[in-house]
């Protein structure tokens, strides 16, 4: 058996410098919170225990850490004096024996595989402490690590670093793995460092070596390990991954034909096969099954997309649709909580949502649900070959029977049954010569 992990998450910052209301690590990148993407990366470990550190008031994020398979505990550090203290405030929960993992919640991207190589390079040498290094393009705000002949000497931060170190060293990921039974001592060897009056965590692979204990970093993937402390960062962290998406999509098999503009998120599924067009946005829990088409324009959340069917273009998916196979979704089609069944069609401008569209049933243009009367909501449910006339509007709840015809302009107000043909508009009057007098009345009006 494996050592004991501890994985501890620090995620008690401010982030003050990402200037908005939220707190920093429930940011979202492809779909997912910040802290959302590190502790599924935690959990792929099989952890035997985690902790993250948390400021109080932190309701949003505990909701967060609460849908997570983890099932961290949370400890609270207050006051937040910097990331050796928010450490320290994990201890008391963090057991004996094994190593710990220590992530920082504003570094979204790094991946198991690295994290397990970090691990391996620790044992290997027998290491009190671990840290992962990255040459990012843009080293700003990063600490650099420093080596000499008996391996990782320090961790520099920046506002402390000599322009040669600044310039050659190795980034400092944030991400670090300690020996627990050597823990206590380096933490308790931490002491508060101007400007900010803050205990640095970084701090400890000096102390570890003045007690002679050895240190080792590896270099990963620069991707990796990009630190998010502000708006501009985030969306590089996000052009970063979705970069990543695009790529583990393509090579499944999806043909992406301008992959720039696809945005998928973390979970999205795409079966191999799939063909998506340009400017698609996928928010999170979309499944999409082999052959299916998505087109230009479309826009899908928390939907399953059946065999074959063809969505879009400009068609809008949101969560609860469950799209049949060989179904059509067209141009200007919202679907919201709706099942679709298999070769059912929504080619044009409609709005259908809480129903049930029955098999080979096909909706006209302007075709509208109404699915809500101000306090609630209610299903229209449609049978098998069901033919919506366009323009119809269909008062929930009401049920269609199958191989009814609706006819165009209606508004279907009560159950319709099976093979009825229904219609329920005003009826047309004609007024012959009608339009030769109204024109004669108004050319005199106006002399
Ligand atoms: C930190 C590292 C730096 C590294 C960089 C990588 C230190 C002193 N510096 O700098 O070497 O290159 O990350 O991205 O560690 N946090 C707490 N409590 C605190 C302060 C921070 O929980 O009191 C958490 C934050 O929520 C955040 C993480 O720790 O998730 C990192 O803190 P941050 O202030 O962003 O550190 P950096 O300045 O980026
Ligand atoms: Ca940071």
């Amino acid at each position: 058996m494996s050592a004991p992990l501890t994985v501890v998450v620090l995620a008690a910052g401010k982030g003050t410098r990402m200037k908005s209301g939220l707190p920093k690590v429930m940011h979202r990148v492809a779909g997912r919170s910040m802290i959302g993407h590190v502790l599924a990366t935690a959990a792929a470990l099989e952890p035997t225990c985690a902790v993250v550190v948390l400021a109080p008031g932190m309701a949003e994020v505990e909701a967060e850490l609460r849908r997570s398979a983890l099932e961290p505990a949370v400890a609270i550090q207050e006051p937040a004096l910097g990331t050796g203290h928010a450490l320290m405030a994990a201890r008391e929960r963090i057991p004996a024996g094994g190593r710990v993992l220590v992530l920082y919640g504003d570094t979204p991207l790094v991946t198991a595989e690295t994290l397990r190589q970090l691990l391996a390079a620790v044992d290997d040498v027998g290491a009190a402490v671990g840290v992962l290094g990255m040459r990012p393009p843009d080293t700003n705000g990063y600490g650099r690590l420093a080596f000499d002949a008996r391996g990782l000497e320090a961790i520099v931060e920046e506002r402390h670093a000599d322009e040669a170190l600044k310039r050659d060293g190795l980034c400092n990921a944030g991400i670090m793995v300690i020996d627990r039974a050597r823990l206590d001592p380096l933490l308790d060897a931490l002491e508060p460092k101007q400007p900010k009056n803050e205990y640095y965590l970084t701090d400890i692979v000096e102390h570890a070596r003045t007690f002679g204990w050895r240190c080792t970093a590896i270099e990963g993937p620069w991707l990796e390990g990009v630190g998010v402390n502000s708006q501009a960062q985030l969306a590089d962290a996000e052009a970063l991954l979705q970069g990543r998406l695009r790529r583990a999509a393509m090579a499944q098999g999806v043909t992406l034909v301008a992959p720039d503009t696809v945005f998928l998120a973390c979970d999205t599924a795409l079966a191999p096969g799939v063909e998506i067009g340009p400017y698609v946005v996928f928010g999170p829990g979309v499944e999409v099954a082999e052959g299916a088409q998505i087109h230009s324009f479309s826009h899908l959340e928390g939907v399953r997309i059946g065999p074959n069917a063809r969505i879009g273009p400009f068609a809008r998916l949101r969560p609860g649709a469950e799209i049949g196979e060989s179904v059509h979704i067209g141009n200007f089609v919202e679907v919201k909580n709706a099942t679709f069944e298999a070769g059912a069609k929504a080619n044009h401008l409609s709005y259908i949502g809480d129903a049930t569209i029955g098999a080979r049933s096909n909706i006209g243009a302007g075709t509208i649900t109404c699915n809500y009367d101000g306090f609630g909501k209610y299903r229209t449910e449609l049978g098998e070959r069901v033919f919506i006339g366009s323009n119809t509007a269909l008062v929930a709840p009401v049920t269609i029977g199958d191989g009814a015809i609706i006819g165009a302009g209606s508004t279907i107000d009560h159950d319709v049954p099976p093979d009825s043909l229904s219609i329920g508009r005003a009826r047309q009057a004609d007024l012959p010569g009608g339009a030769v007098r109204f024109r004669a009345k108004k050319s005199r009006g106006s002399k």
